[in-house]
């Protein structure tokens, strides 16, 4: 594992930015697992950034999201396809048919969605590179604690502690926010490359037990350890516990 530790969350996210960029110039078809939350935020905004001086387009580049509220629509502004567009996807050149997000709307049979995302992912060719966030508790995707290290993409109950963290709504109508399909670990695990991105004191454990800590389910980003090209970008605030 390559730990890069930088002096602020701007750096985190314009290091993780040119890494992204690199990679699309060096192959402008390059197949990118993509995250959500509050840290990839500010790096979409380089990538904006850079498609905007005409620096990169992303025509031809084909994305995979990690993960979506179960039964939640695309419309709705809480779930992950709203998100993508608003931060992202509306501000550069992407073709929304290459965009991808495990959707599992109402009425939808939550077992076969995950099988059907995984072919999609294997018929792009598999992801190239693979951008992820940590929970508070370790979670990578929605992968929480006790998450098996073989799993592929299907329906996790989120921890009580996730649903805090991430603020949700739960009475929304039709919207289960204690449900999510996310992409697994196997499946993380398959990516050709993975860049893991974490600021601020609240992600210190979940960062030093993910990298200094014992391969185990009860944090499932220290299965990263287990990947070849593993790169985990960090401020020194999220860095004080290793
Ligand atoms: C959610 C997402 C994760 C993300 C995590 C941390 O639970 N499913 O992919 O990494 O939140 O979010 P944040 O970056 O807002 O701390």
């Amino acid at each position: 594992m390559e730990v890069v530790v930088l002096d602020s969350a701007d750096a985190v996210a314009e290091y993780g930015a040119q890494r992204i960029i690199g990679l699309v110039k060096q192959n402008s078809a390059a197949v990118l697992g993509l995250a959500t939350g509050r840290t990839p935020v500010a790096l979409y905004k380089c990538l904006i950034r850079a498609y905007q001086q005409g620096d990169i387009s992303f025509q031809d580049v084909i994305t995979f999201n990690l993960d979506e509220y179960v039964g939640i629509g695309d419309d709705e502004p809480l779930s992950f396809s709203a998100f993508m567009r608003r931060e992202l996807f509306n501000a550069i050149d992407i073709n929304v048919e290459n965009t991808h997000i495990p959707k599992c709307p109402e009425g939808e049979n939550p077992f076969q969605v995950g099988e059907e995302y995984e072919r999609s992912i294997e018929l792009a060719g598999g992801i190239d590179l693979q951008l992820l966030g940590i929970g508070t508790n370790g979670h990578i995707g929605f992968n929480e604690p006790t998450s098996s290290l073989a799993s592929r993409t299907r329906v996790k109950t989120l921890a009580g502690s996730t649903i805090h963290d991430n603020s949700l709504n739960t009475n929304k109508a039709g919207v289960s926010a204690e449900l999510a399909v996310t992409m697994g670990i196997g499946t993380i695990l398959d990516t050709r490359r993975v860049l893991l991105l974490a600021t601020g004191d609240g992600k210190a454990r979940a960062i030093s037990a993910a990298v200094e800590g014992p391969v185990s389910s009860m944090c499932p980003a220290s299965a990263l350890q287990l990947h070849p090209k593993v790169t985990v970008v960090v401020d020194q605030a999220a860095a004080s516990q290793l």
